[in-house]
């Protein structure tokens, strides 16, 4: 074995063996930060100006770094920075080099990435490899000619392919996924909108540039990447809009050079697949991306919400439950995008529209809700703190979209997802706080009952009883159980419909969480073997003590309860 081999063999033997069961000490589980950490999304144009010119920037963000920290935040997940004409807010990246000079410098970067270090926080970044923006230098001189530098970093073909009109990611607003080229005459494939165009992967040039980009945003201290649009990266081109073949093995070679370059950086995947496609994302061994977006739950979580039936939801869950031990999963209420029911039946997709967005411009591309978690629960507030209590509990990483732990709202004046991005509500004075500017270069919410008077970040700070304070605490508590992250997950029967109750274990001590969807009151009766009572982890509630091997918990409309056997520390 020569030297490199060797050091090769360091470098990934913790991180890459450990899928394999057998030989994997089950404690190595504790050194991967990703399994236990608490994910904050954030756009970095809407979060804080800090120079008055009415949009975002770094050093808005760096200011309210310690907002995030007192909120209980371990990873900050930026949305795209990069330089970019904004037709898909930064999803369309113009160079991957660089900083949107609208947000800040490399400098300014520079410094993020020090004030973060400094509070013992990570930053991980989307890479949106999938396409660039036609406005990309390699996509403007690639259209020049057939025979240009970088014609084949895209993907062409001289006539206009059947299957043009098929598998638009954004039905209703983009026509199809072939585009002509009029200077070429050539039409150019594009997944997304028409000014997306999909870079060809089948050239290794664009792999090569790939590892280019990791490798320079790994050495400015970023710890990961949210990988965007996975499924449509590992298309083989031209094998069909829609049903395409994928190539798996990009996956583990790009975590492979990922983990090269910086053994313990982590790739979380946008992949909304289902469960008998996980393994391949996952890897069998967990050699593949290690975590990926739990899109199936998260849909059926939102049908057991909306129509009180727990049994679709708990059946995705054991779908989904067997992942590698290195893999995980990261679960979310809400993200930057409309709400994906698209896996639900008809029926079922109808119920959730039907409760929680019954208006037709609520609804988007024919398969999801554009709204915020607040106004799709109604504003009830035992409802919201019940779904923020399961989302810190289930079994994967959680992650929290910026302004959602304030509850703020939506503004479906704005088109497509736009209504779900507005700015940061800090206080109540102009403009939410979040600019000095006279005007906010996306209108602040300001209206009703999600207005900036009424939500804001530094009202609810003043008030414990707030749903901030409510999440800063159960962030707290899931702190408190490495449980959730690290051990063994079973959905179990509680004899109640309406009861979501799971267990875990992990280095002999047992977690019990009890979650109740419905508005009424509701009674479980769970086994116990030995154990003499479950300790309640929320202050001021009171033990439950086992009779023959079994206890009974009362749960309050929308109650919770999280419960330790026989210990009350971790
Ligand atoms: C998925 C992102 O979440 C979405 O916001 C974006 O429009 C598409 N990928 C295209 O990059």
């Amino acid at each position: 074995m020569n030297k490199t081999v060797i050091h090769l063999l360091f470098v990934f033997l913790p991180y890459v063996a450990v899928g394999q069961d057998k030989v994997a000490p089950r404690k190595i589980k504790e050194n991967f930060w990703y399994k236990n950490s608490i994910i904050y999304n954030l756009e970095i144009g809407v979060f804080k100006d800090s120079d008055g010119d009415g949009r975002g920037d770094i050093n808005g963000v760096i200011q309210k770094l310690d907002y995030l920290k007192m909120l209980g935040v371990d990873v900050i997940w930026l949305a795209p920075f990069q330089p970019s004409p904004g037709a898909d807010d930064g999803y369309d990246v113009a160079d991957y080099y660089g900083v949107d000079p609208r947000l800040g410098t490399a400098g300014d970067f520079a410094e993020l990435m020090h004030q973060v270090k400094k509070r013992g926080m990570r930053v991980i970044m989307d890479l949106v490899i999938n396409h660039t923006s036609d406005q990309h230098p390699w996509f403007k001189n690639a259209r020049t000619s057939k025979k240009a530098r970088y014609r084949d970093w895209y993907v062409w073909s001289p006539t206009k392919p059947r299957d043009a009109d098929k598998g638009m990611v954004f039905p209703g607003v983009q026509e199809a996924v072939w585009s002509l080229d009029s200077t070429t005459n050539e039409y150019y494939y594009h997944r997304f909108y028409q000014f997306q165009p999909d870079l060809n992967f089948m050239n290794p040039e664009v792999m090569q540039e790939t590892q280019r980009i990791i490798g320079y945003w790994l050495n400015q201290g970023i710890a990961g990447f949210r990988l965007d649009a996975v499924p449509f990266i590992i298309e083989v081109p031209k094998s069909g809009s829609d049903k395409p073949k994928l190539d798996f093995e990009f996956l583990s070679d790009i975590r492979q050079f990922t983990q090269s370059r910086q053994a313990d950086a982590a790739i979380l995947g946008e992949a909304n697949v289902e469960p008998k496609d996980n393994v391949n994302y996952f890897g069998k061994n967990g050699e593949g991306i290690q975590m990926m977006f739990n899109f199936f739950v998260n849909q059926h979580l939102f049908y057991a919400f909306a129509s009180g039936d727990l049994k679709p939801l708990k059946k995705a869950m054991h779908e989904t439950l067997e992942i590698p031990q290195s893999s995980q999963w990261a679960f979310f209420l809400r993200n930057h995008d409309e709400i994906d029911l698209g896996r639900l039946s008809d029926a079922q997709r109808q119920k959730v529209y039907d409760v929680m967005g019954p208006d037709t411009n609520m609804q988007l591309y024919d398969r999801g809700i554009r709204r915020r978690l607040a106004p799709m629960m109604g504003n009830d507030r035992r409802r919201l703190d019940m779904a923020y209590s399961l989302l810190f509990s289930l079994p994967g990483t959680p992650v929290v979209r910026y302004g959602e732990e304030l509850g703020m709202g939506d503004d479906l004046r704005l088109k497509e997802r736009l209504s779900v991005r507005t700015p940061m509500q800090w206080n109540g004075t102009k403009n939410a706080g979040f600019t000095a500017a006279d005007t906010a270069f996306r209108e602040v919410i300001s209206d009703g009952q999600y207005g900036f008077t009424t939500v804001n970040a530094e009202q609810q700070w003043r008030d414990t009883t707030s749903l901030l304070h409510r999440i800063s605490s159960l962030i707290q508590m899931r702190k408190s159980c490495p449980e959730i992250g690290l051990g063994d997950a079973t959905v179990m029967e509680s004899g109640s419909d309406d009861i979501l109750a799971i267990r875990y274990e992990y280095e002999g001590k047992t977690l019990m969480i009890l979650h109740n969807f419905s508005n009424k009151p509701v009674k479980a009766t769970l086994p116990v073997g030995n154990a003499r009572k479950l300790n309640n982890l929320r202050s001021g509630a009171g033990d439950i003590i086992a009779s023959n091997s079994r206890v009974t918990i009362n749960l309050p409309p929308y109650g919770y309860g999280w419960y330790r056997i026989d210990h009350v520390l971790p």
